[in-house]
């Protein structure tokens, strides 16, 4: 093992699959129920912004019956435990990853548990049902919107996730599916400063030809084993 010592990690909705959150282009997967043009792009919520809002409420109120899966678990155990530099970037937009105790990590497509206002941009927590015309607790506008990156829209913090993934040793991309960008671009930009790159997956994804290597199998499998070498592998460091 070449020595490690910046890893970055790009996880997507696969990660969560196991612990019962619907993917988004799996079988029954959330686009299939909803068209995406309806729900996730900032059209949508101007033409029906009840439709956005009860779906991402109904996205929230599905968190309180799922809980962080093993892969989450080793994930943060590898943020606890490893002494060189690591980002967790998340396309997931719940909390698993909080939950399980992760703490360097950043959700660049937005997360469920936060409402943005649409005027002065100030985030809140979102802890329940948000309300059509709820008030910002910053401003006063009834402007809060879900705090979510939708199609069109850029993602967050990505001018940090681009300096992570310059500096990275190592790039492991868990759980996704490499169909949306710039995400599913990480592993060239990684590769391209050097960096080993590793995909951890169900099935071969869109970018599976961009990666050193990539390892077929659930992420409940994959990840713990993956964790477990790296931090047992004392020549990593
Ligand atoms: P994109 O155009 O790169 O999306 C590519 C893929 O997304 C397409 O292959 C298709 O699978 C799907 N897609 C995009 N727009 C669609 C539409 N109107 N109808 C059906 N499928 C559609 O995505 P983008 O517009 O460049 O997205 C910008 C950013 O927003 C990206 O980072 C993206 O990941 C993010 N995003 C977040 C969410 C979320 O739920 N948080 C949803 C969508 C996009
Ligand atoms: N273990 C590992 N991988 C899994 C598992 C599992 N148990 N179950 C499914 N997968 C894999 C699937 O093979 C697929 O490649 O996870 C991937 C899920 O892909 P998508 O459903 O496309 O989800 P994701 O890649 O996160 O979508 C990216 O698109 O809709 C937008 O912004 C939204 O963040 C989302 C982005
Ligand atoms: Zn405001």
């Amino acid at each position: 093992m070449t020595h490690i010592r910046n890893i970055v990690v790009l996880t997507g909705a696969g990660i969560s699959a196991e612990s019962g959150i619907a993917t988004f282009r799996g079988p029954g997967g959330l686009w299939e129920g909803h068209r995406i043009e309806d729900v996730c792009t900032p059209q949508a919520l101007v033409i029906d912004p009840q439709l956005v809002h009860r779906f991402y409420d109904m996205r929230r109120a599905a968190l309180a019956d799922v809980v962080p899966n093993v892969a989450h678990v080793a994930l943060a155990r590898l943020d606890r435990e490893w002494p060189g530099d690591l980002l967790i970037v998340t396309q997931n937009v719940d909390d698993l990853h909080e939950r399980a105790g992760a703490r360097r990590m950043l959700h660049m497509h937005g997360e469920l548990r936060s409402a943005l206002c649409a005027d002065c941009g100030q985030r809140q927590t979102w802890a329940a049902s948000l309300p059509m015309g709820a008030v910002c607790e910053a401003c006063g506008a009834a402007a809060l919107r879900p705090d979510i990156v939708f199609f069109g829209e850029m993602p967050y913090e990505m001018e940090g996730i681009e300096t992570a993934l310059a500096q990275a040793d190592l790039f492991v991309s868990i759980g996704t599916s490499g169909a949306v960008y710039p995400a599913a671009g990480f592993v060239q930009l990684a590769a391209a400063s050097g960096a080993a790159t590793l995909e951890l997956n169900l099935e071969r994804s869109a970018g599976s030809g961009f990666f050193d290597e990539t390892r077929l199998g659930t992420a409940g499998t994959l990840v713990p084993a993956w964790v477990d070498a790296l931090l047992g592998d004392s020549a990593a460091l």
